[in-house]
């Protein structure tokens, strides 16, 4: 028997172990360098930079401050970016003609539009709008299908960034049992195959739960591995917890905060404070998996202008 689980559970619970941050920040400061290197590189021997354009509709606070750090990534990077800003008011058909646009402008690699979008507007019918090969947020049903079948395509960029963060931070993935609260279609559906297929990270034991779930808690203390996707602050607590175990927060809702100048406060799905102690590892929010969503939506860009074989 291996008694080497069992002894780290011991000692997480004894708090004789140390929880180690999964610091999404610094990983993907890291990648962003790496990407920079590959641009410099390019640039040197004559070849087309990579350009990302985003669409942004309406005001929503957490949509401007997304997209404003995506465009910020990009300079970092040495991206070329563009950003389409449209008024709450636009209409579906103003939308697509200008998703149409991109698609035919070859200067474009890839481009986002950013959700949600306002009540009046499909989300499906513009997701279907945008060409796959510049898909790089991977929404479309092809890259969908083409992940599910393990063929090449886009990732989708938060999924993506979490493997990622888990591949550079050398968590052993194979064979455990991952725990997956929330089943949307971008994060905890696309998650739940990644983490299944025959990869590294992967090869695990997924359990998609989702608000019809029983027994979450129970589910929960047998995660090696606990995915919070849910989008319901602090959702996850100490008593859900086994112990040793790795916990990633893919939360980032606003909370009110007086003591904040901006009166608000970004919190995870996860009681960071009493259920960092029981951890192996942990994401926090902010500096988890948000900047690592970034970073894989610039590899994405990268992916999409060689693809095109510039
Ligand atoms: N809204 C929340 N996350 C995302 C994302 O990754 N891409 C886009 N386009 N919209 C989002």
């Amino acid at each position: 028997m291996n008694v080497l689980p069992h002894l780290k559970s011991y000692l997480c619970a004894t708090k004789l172990i140390q929880m180690k941050l999964l610091d999404g920040k610094a990983t993907a400061i890291a990648i962003k360098q790496e990407l920079a290197q590959a641009v410099k590189d390019r640039k040197a021997a004559g070849k087309k930079i990579p350009h990302l354009a985003a669409i942004l509709v309406g005001t929503d606070g957490g949509s401007m401050t997304y997209v404003a750090a995506k465009v910020k990534a990009c300079e970092e990077c040495g991206f070329e970016s563009t950003l389409i800003r449209y008024d709450d008011s636009v209409s579906e058909e103003t939308l697509l003609r200008r998703v149409q646009q991109l698609n035919e402008d070859s200067s474009i690699d890839g481009f986002i539009v950013q959700l949600p979008l306002p009540a009046h507007i499909d989300e499906m019918k513009v997701t279907l709008a945008i060409d796959p090969k510049k898909d790089v947020d991977g929404f479309h049903p092809f890259n969908v299908g083409n992940m599910v079948l393990n063929l090449p395509g886009f990732l989708s960029a938060t999924p993506a960034g979490i493997m990622e963060l888990m591949h550079r931070n050398d968590i052993v993935t194979e064979g455990k049992h991952c725990v997956i609260i929330g089943r949307s279609n971008i994060v905890g559906t696309p998650l739940s195959i990644m983490l299944t297929r025959n990869t590294n990270p992967g090869n695990c034991t997924v359990t998609l739960t989702h608000s019809h779930t029983q027994n979450l808690r129970d589910i929960c203390l047998t995660a090696d591995i606990l995915i919070a996707a849910l989008g319901q602050p602090e959702f996850v607590t100490a008593d859900m917890i086994k112990p040793g175990a790795v916990v990633i927060d893919v939360g980032t809702s606003r909370i009110e905060d007086a003591t904040k100048k901006s009166g608000w406060r970004l919190a995870g799905d996860v009681k960071f404070d009493e259920v960092a102690p029981k951890c192996s590892f942990i994401s926090p929010v902010p500096g988890g998996v948000g900047p690592m969503t970034i970073a894989s939506l610039m590899i994405n860009t990268l992916k999409a202008m060689d693809l095109k074989g510039k």
